[in-house]
């Protein structure tokens, strides 16, 4: 795992719009997962900058992580809403290219598993943006998922409704039920990226980054991923004991690079298959 440290969410942010502005210069058409709560909302506000400015995301297409089980996908806080108020609408993505897990659907399970052949028929996930929960939670893989899990209903923690009823009149009104991207079909996505930027996520990223690899914490599954770069904002790193070494290696990124002839693959780039 790469960590990125930056002195303000908005640095951190600019990192990430980067890698995702390389992607798509290589790979007009890319398959992005988007995460949605507050962590990537700089991001996307960034990139909805940028695309102002003439980055032309409109032949992406992309997956939403996760949904609320019962929730009107036109309830604001459902992530049916999130998605075209913050992603497809302003960074100029075609209506619908976005798909979200359906929470309404009456055979959920059949959902769940149809989802999952939408992804494999687009080709995969080329680029997955994460946030992270205060329990290390990713999607909605509360503590104790499987590392082989794969689109499915689970049960929010108290703590993870606690958090999210920011979004809700009420803590009641935060459904008790999601449907979400398992670890096991995260980890299939070729390219990673994380961001975090509060005080409140650096145990999480502690434990994701430096503790054992545990459904305990499910962001550690990532560990086990050859290509995952976390964004991080000096706060959501306080707690990393290796601190000074990735500050280090960040500095020293492409020391070791040498001259050669012709255009060097850029970071973050993917060739089309
Ligand atoms: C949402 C998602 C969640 C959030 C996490 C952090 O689609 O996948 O894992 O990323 O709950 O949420 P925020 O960023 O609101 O703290």
């Amino acid at each position: 795992m790469e960590v990125r440290i930056y002195p303000t969410a908005d640095a951190a942010a600019q990192g990430a719009a980067d890698a995702v502005a390389v992607l798509v210069a290589a790979k007009p058409e890319a398959v992005l997962g988007f995460a949605t709560g507050t962590s990537p909302m700089p991001l996307y506000r960034e990139l909805a900058r940028r695309v102002a400015a003439g980055l032309d995301l409109s032949r992406v297409r992309g997956f939403a992580l996760d949904e609320y089980v019962n929730l009107s996908p036109e309830h604001p806080g459902s992530y049916h809403s999130v998605i075209s108020r913050e992603v497809t609408e302003p960074l100029g993505m075609r209506p619908g290219s976005v798909t979200v897990p359906d929470g309404t659907a009456v055979d959920l399970e059949l959902a769940c598993e149809h989802f999952e052949r939408l992804i494999a028929r687009a080709g995969g996930i080329d680029l997955q943006i994460l946030g992270i929960g205060t329990d290390g939670h990713i999607g909605f893989n509360e503590p104790t998922s499987s590392l082989a899990s794969r689109t499915r209903i689970k049960t929010l923690m108290p703590s993870t409704r606690a958090d999210n009823a920011r979004f809700f009149a009420s803590i009641d009104d935060v459904p008790i039920h999601c449907v979400t991207q398992g670890l096991g079909t995260i980890l299939e996505a070729r390219r990673v990226l994380m961001l975090a930027s509060e005080e409140s996520k650096a145990a999480a990223i502690a434990a994701a980054v430096e503790g054992p690899v545990s459904s305990f914490c499910p962001a550690s599954a990532l560990q086990m991923h050859p290509h995952v770069v976390l964004f991080l904002a000096a706060a959501a790193a306080s707690k990393l004991q290796q601190i000074d070494y990735y500050r280090y290696v960040q500095e020293h990124k492409d020391g070791w690079r040498v001259p050669r002839d012709g255009p060097a693959r850029q970071d973050w780039e993917i060739v089309k298959r």
